[in-house]
């Protein structure tokens, strides 16, 4: 049966930003497979739901438009939990903890703390909280719609650093040896999947998986699967 927005009932549609490893990626044997940690979540709780999980790959920062259009039905991807988001959806428990961290060409050795990042040239992603958090330190922020673009414009040495979430960033280093991290004092932030603020009967349900995950071992599977 097809509902309103022309999506079928035993359908639950995930919106995903696929260049964030390892939580969300394109690969595989094919190479066009959407796959990663939150991909394995987002399996697992629509298969709790009794539905098909179906994926769309946006922007990231596009993800919350779609959300709130009924585009999809939640978000899975890497996303911080943050006041800001939380005026316009609903997340669930957070899920894992993150922290940003700074990619630079090996031979730079000039960031070293916080008060380093002043003015410097920084590339991150679109509407990302290492955008938001860029900002705050510099008037230099240049905004790609992906971490693999501002790494590009690193290693061409078009910008001093990039400012992205930990766990993708040391999955670009093992791919581009020319560039090292600086791990800087900056706050945990938490990941959550997010659904929309009347979709209470989702959320609970989210909620249940997860924490059915994390008691019975599913959770720390997906960890050791994915992490390194
Ligand atoms: N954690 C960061 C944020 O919420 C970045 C997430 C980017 N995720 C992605 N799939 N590209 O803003």
């Amino acid at each position: 049966m097809l509902t309103g927005c022309g999506k079928s009932d035993d359908v639950l549609v995930v919106g995903t930003n696929a260049s964030f490893p390892p939580f969300e990626y394109v690969g595989g044997a094919s190479g066009d497979e959407i796959m990663g940690f939150d991909i394995d979540l987002a399996q697992q709780i629509a298969k709790d739901a009794g539905k098909t999980l179906k994926i769309e790959n946006m922007n990231f920062d596009s993800l919350i438009v779609a959300l709130n259009a009924g585009k999809v039905d939640f978000i899975a991807s890497g996303m911080t939990i943050t006041p800001e988001r939380q005026a316009s959806v609903n997340f669930s428990e957070p899920y894992y903890e993150a922290t940003q961290m700074v990619l630079v060409n090996k031979d730079n050795n000039s960031i070293n703390s916080l008060d380093d990042l002043k003015d410097k040239h920084i590339a991150v992603q679109l509407g990302s909280t290492g955008d938001i958090m860029a900002k705050s330190y510099s008037q230099q922020v240049t905004a790609f719609n992906s971490g693999f673009e501002a790494v590009m414009e690193l290693k061409n040495a078009k910008v001093d650093l990039v400012l992205f979430d930990s766990e993708p960033a040391i999955s670009f280093l093992e791919k581009n040896p020319q560039l090292k991290m600086v791990e800087l004092d900056f706050s945990p932030e938490f990941y959550g999947f997010a659904v929309a603020k009347d979709k209470v009967e989702l959320l609970n349900s989210i909620n249940t998986s997860l924490s059915t995950m994390k008691q019975n071992g599913g959770y720390d599977a997906l960890v050791s699967k994915h992490m390194k």
